[in-house]
Order: structure tokens, then sequence, then C-alpha cells
């Protein structure tokens, strides 16, 4: 898809060749002159098309006609208005921040667009402004600068207190935005990417001193949009909206490679509200998306939950992690959680709810519908002891409540443990409700349906048989058999 630019090389490589084998045989004649005169036209015409700017230039980087940009707001610029050179080796990130000061005087008049080009365009970090759509051109690459003296610090979240993986100050992201309203971000798939490589290498090697940073990164902003483009090879979590409101993300295709792309999570809704997560594939290095509200006592006290979040249409990987986490931090609380219609491939884990004591919080009113598991370790997680904390002055009596959970149409092959729900005396599980599901298992022992500590029910016949703590219900409702002990425990992590 970056083929654009090599091609226009050769192309013009092969102009040159065939003006060498042409010259001397036009030399002998006598329309010598006027041959001389014509090609001096042409190298002038040549030239002064290269001079205007981004248009001359996409003689070569645009080969062909190429995907008109869509009009989506009253105004519309061009990145090469603003000095931009899309050769992947200029700095673009002056023409960024150039063309984005103009956007934002137009948010009085509905936003402006700003359309990137085919080509690669290398950039540092820079901000988004309100009222604007970023486009990105068919084969057009937004490349991150992987020199991290470039990218901004940034102070910790105010909900982690810390900046996630070393104290204090943290990067900020590639693409960044506070404060703002009514932003888009779309194209004819175009490309943003991290070239995280060399921050995972770093991060590996403990070279670094502050936490990476996200690629896309929006705080505290509304009516945000999403779509039709691929994010690829963040330095950390790809795309992070915190304490945002109304955020669409759709049509996206989010790439990472599935081994040594350490926290390379999809979409991290984080204390946010009114979110829609569709229509995406996603296959990274950690949770293809992971639900979050803040850590331990910093999320309690900047108690922002993530709620009324719809996720569905998605085909997801992850080797690392899970498909859809929720936790573990989400002392914020995280409730009215719809994920449907998803299909989890090749993964460690397909769905799981993680926490620890010292979060606080809650995770309720939680629907999982018509999800395909297609060869996972795991399949439904959830687990009470994940011990990461900040610091050690978490509060050990601050217990997250997890409850009101439910499991419909369930389906899937080649799971070793098809359910694994861990609670504990602590934190135990309350409410949650199978109904529908067929889980085809590759290991055949007893221990498949694990559970500690849950209190629940399961309505009709599922496969596989289920732990002895869950009520048993018939297909119409009606009460077959009430557990005896919820307490019982029957985990085994070393299937
Ligand atoms: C942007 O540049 C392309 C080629 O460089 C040109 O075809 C297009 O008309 C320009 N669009 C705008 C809105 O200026
Ligand atoms: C982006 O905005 C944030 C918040 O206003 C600011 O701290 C940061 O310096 C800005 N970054 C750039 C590259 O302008
Ligand atoms: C999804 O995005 C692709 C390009 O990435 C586009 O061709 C397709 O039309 C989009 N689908 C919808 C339903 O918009
Ligand atoms: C968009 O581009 C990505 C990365 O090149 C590709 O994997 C995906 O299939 C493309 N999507 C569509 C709809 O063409
Ligand atoms: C991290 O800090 C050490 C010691 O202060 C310094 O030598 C090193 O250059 C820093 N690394 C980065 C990536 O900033
Ligand atoms: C959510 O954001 C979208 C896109 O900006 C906007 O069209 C819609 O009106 C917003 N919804 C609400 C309820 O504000
Ligand atoms: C739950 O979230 C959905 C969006 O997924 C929303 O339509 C609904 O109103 C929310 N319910 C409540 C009670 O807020
Ligand atoms: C269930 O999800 C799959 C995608 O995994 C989808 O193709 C199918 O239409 C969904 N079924 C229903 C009844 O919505
Ligand atoms: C992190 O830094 C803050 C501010 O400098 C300090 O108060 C806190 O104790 C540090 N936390 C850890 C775990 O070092
Ligand atoms: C149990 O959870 C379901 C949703 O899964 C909810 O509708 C129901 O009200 C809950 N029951 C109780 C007793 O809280
Ligand atoms: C398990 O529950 C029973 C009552 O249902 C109680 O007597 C017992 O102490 C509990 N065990 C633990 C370890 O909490």
């Amino acid at each position: 898809m970056v083929e654009t630019l090599p091609v226009g090389r050769f192309q013009l490589q092969q102009q040159r060749l065939e003006l060498k084998r042409w010259i001397p045989a036009f030399l002998s004649s006598h329309k010598t002159l006027f041959v001389l005169l014509w090609i001096a036209a042409f190298g002038s015409v040549f030239f002064w098309q290269w001079n205007i700017g981004g248009s001359g230039f996409s003689i070569f980087a645009n080969v062909g006609p190429g995907r008109p940009m869509p009009k989506m707001r009253p105004f519309a610029f061009n990145l090469t208005d603003f000095g931009g050179v899309g050769d992947g080796v200029a700095d673009e990130t002056a023409a960024f921040e150039r063309a984005i000061l103009a956007i934002s005087k137009f948010g009085k008049r509905g936003g402006a667009q700003l359309n990137v080009p085919p080509g690669k365009w290398l950039t540092a970090p820079f901000n988004l402004t309100s009222h604007m759509t970023l486009f990105l051109a068919e084969d057009a690459e937004i490349l991150g600068i992987q020199d991290e003296k470039r990218w901004a610090l940034m102070p910790p979240l105010p909900s982690y207190g810390y900046g996630r993986e070393h104290n204090g100050s943290r990067y900020g992201s590639l693409i960044h935005g506070q404060n703002l309203r009514d932003v888009v971000i779309t194209g004819h798939n175009g490309t943003i990417n991290g070239q995280g490589q060399s921050w995972w290498k770093k991060y590996r090697q403990k070279l670094l001193n502050h936490s990476r940073g996200p690629l896309v990164q929006i705080m505290w902003s509304s009516d945000i949009v999403i779509s039709d483009i691929t994010l690829r090879d963040s330095p950390f979590w790809t795309f992070h909206p915190y304490d945002c409101k109304n955020v669409t993300v759709r049509n996206v295709t989010i790439l990472a490679p599935i081994f040594e792309a350490p926290n390379t999570d999809g979409i991290d809704p984080d204390s946010c509200e009114d979110m829609v997560i569709e229509d995406c594939y996603i296959s990274v290095g950690d949770d293809a998306v992971a639900i979050k509200s803040g850590w331990d006592q910093y999320g309690v006290a900047y108690g922002r939950p993530s709620r009324n979040i719809l996720i569905r249409n998605l085909i997801i990987r992850s080797m690392v992690s899970a498909g859809i986490s929720i936790g573990s931090e989400m002392s914020g609380g995280v409730s009215n959680v719809t994920v449907e219609n998803v299909l989890v491939w090749s993964s460690r884990r397909a769905v799981r709810i993680k926490t620890a004591v010292g979060r606080g919080g809650y995770v309720r009113d939680i629907t999982y519908r018509n999800l395909t598991f297609d060869n996972a370790r795991v399949g439904i997680v959830i687990k009470t002891d994940y011990n990461e904390h900040p610091d050690d002055d978490f509060d050990r009596k601050a217990l997250p409540i997890i409850r009101d959970i439910s499991f419909t149409e369930i389906h899937g092959h080649g799971v070793r443990v098809p359910v694994r729900i861990h609670g504990s005396k602590d934190i135990p599980i309350r409410n949650v409700t199978f109904r529908d599901i067929s889980i085809g298992i590759t290991y055949k022992k007893k221990h498949i349906f694990q559970c500690a500590f849950v209190e629940g029910r399961v309505i009709g016949t599922i496969f596989p048989a289920p732990c002895e703590n869950l009520d048993r219900y018939d297909e119409e409702e009606r009460l077959v058999k009430l557990s005896a002990a919820q307490n019982v425990t029957d985990i085994d992590y070393d299937i």
C-alpha cells in the first residue's frame, strides 16, 4: 500500500534511461535544436510543477487519479498547503501544527478538514483541535518519530497517580487532544503508524525512564469519531479515550505484533461514557479492548466510571492477554457494558474481568451475547487477585463489587478451559447468568468449568456442564436445583 513512491521513482528512472537512449539519435538529426528546446520547455514545466509544492510532488507520489477525498466540513485543507512533503523523511511536525492552528480558527463556522494525501508523513506528537476532521487518503501513512526526546512529557493521569510503568511524568501520545469537542479521524483506510518497535525494545531493555505514550489519546473531550482507518504498531495502548463522552470507533483496523509488542492494547475506554466500538478488526500484543476507570486509591478519588458502552461486530485476537477485558484498573467503576457479535480467534483468553483487593469500585450490569471463541486457551475469565498496584498505599479494605453479569449464546471450539470464575472470600462474584452456552473443548479433564466464590444461575442445558456453585433452572426459567455451596473452590491454573 505504500508502494506508490518507489513505483514513481522507478518510472522516473525509466524515463531518464529512455532519454539517454534517444538523445544521441536526436543530436545527429537536423531537428536537434527543436528537440533540445522541447526538452528545455518540458523541463521547466516539470520543475515549476515540482516547486508549487505538494501538488507537483503528487506526479510521483500519486500516480493515477487517486480516490478523491470527500469534503466533510465546510472548509478543507491539504497538509501540503502547510509545507507537508510526504516522503517519509522530512519532519512534518511543523506542517501538522500549522495546519491545526489554522483549522482552530474555523470552529465557529463548522470546523475544517485536514487532508493527508498519499505518502508517508513522519511526525513528532501533535495536538488536535475541536471541530476538525483528520482525513487520511488511501495510501497515506502518518509515522511516529521514534526518537523519544521528541515526545513531550505530561503529568500522570490523575486517576492513576503514577505514569503506569514508571513513577512521575509519562510520554504523551503521538496524536493527542485535551478538552475538545467534535473531532473526527477518518479516511480511505489510511494508516497511523506509531513505529513502536524501538519503544518495545527499549522498554524490554529497561532503557526508558518514563511510561510509554499511546498512539492516539483524547482526554476530557466529547463527540469523538474514529472510523475507516488503520492504527498500527503503537508504542503503548493504541487508542486511549480518557474521561470522554460520546465516542465512536467504527470500521477500524488495529494491528501490532501478537508477541513482543508489550501493552499494545487496541482500544482502552478509560472513565468514558456513551461509547460505541463496532465493526473493527483488532489483532495486537495485549488486550484488544480493555475498559478501565482508574487505579486503586487514585481511581477511587477521581471517581469517574466507564459506563454505557456498546461493543459489537468485532473480530479480535490476543495471544498475550484477552480479547475483551474489563479492568484491571476499574476503581471508578464500570457498568452497563454490552459485548455482542464478537469473534475471538487464536487467543490466550476470550473475555476477562480482572480486579484486585485495593481497587474499590464495581463491575456490574455487563452483558455478553453471541460470542464465538475459535481456539482460545481460556474462554470466560473473572479474576479477583490481579495484584498490580501503583504503590503500597492502596486501601486493603477497598473491595471491588462484581455482580449482575450475563453470558448468552456463547459458542466456539478449541477451548481448553471454557470458564474460570475465580471469586474470593473478599471479592465474591454475584448474580452471574449463563444461558445457551456450547463451547467445544480440546482437553477432556474434569475441571474445565472452574468456579470459586460465585453465585448465580444456569438456564437450560449448557456445555460444558456447569460447576456446583450455580443454581440450575430449566429452559422456561423454572428452578430445578439450588446450589448447596457458592464458595466451593475448583480452580486449576495448570490446565
Ligand atoms: C490536495 O492536493 C491534491 C494533490 O496534491 C489535489 O488533487 C487536491 O485538489 C488538493 N485538495 C485540496 C482540498 O486542496
Ligand atoms: C498538547 O496539549 C497539551 C495540553 O494542553 C500540552 O501540555 C502539550 O504541550 C501540547 N503538545 C504539543 C506538542 O503542543
Ligand atoms: C470500512 O472501511 C473500508 C476501508 O477501510 C471501506 O472500504 C468500507 O466501505 C468501510 N465500510 C463501511 C461500512 O463504511
Ligand atoms: C485496511 O488496511 C489494513 C492494513 O493495510 C488492511 O489489513 C485492511 O484489510 C484494510 N481494510 C480494508 C477494508 O481494505
Ligand atoms: C534515563 O535516565 C538515565 C540516567 O539519568 C539517562 O542516562 C538515560 O539517557 C535516560 N534515558 C532516556 C531514554 O531518557
Ligand atoms: C455524539 O457525537 C456525534 C459525532 O460528533 C454527534 O453526531 C452526535 O450528535 C453526538 N451525540 C450526542 C448525544 O451528543
Ligand atoms: C446502557 O447503555 C446503552 C448503550 O449501550 C444505552 O443505550 C442505555 O441507555 C444505557 N442504560 C442506562 C440505564 O443508562
Ligand atoms: C453472531 O455474531 C456473528 C459474528 O461473530 C454474526 O455473524 C452473527 O450474525 C451474529 N448472530 C446474531 C443472531 O446476531
Ligand atoms: C511517585 O512520585 C510521587 C511524587 O514525586 C511520590 O509522592 C510518590 O511517593 C512516588 N511513588 C512511588 C511508588 O515511588
Ligand atoms: C441479576 O443480573 C441481571 C442481569 O444479568 C439483572 O437483570 C437482575 O436484575 C439481577 N438480579 C438481581 C437480584 O440483582
Ligand atoms: C462457605 O460457606 C459456608 C456456608 O454456605 C460457610 O459455612 C463456610 O464457612 C464458608 N467457607 C469459607 C471458606 O468461606
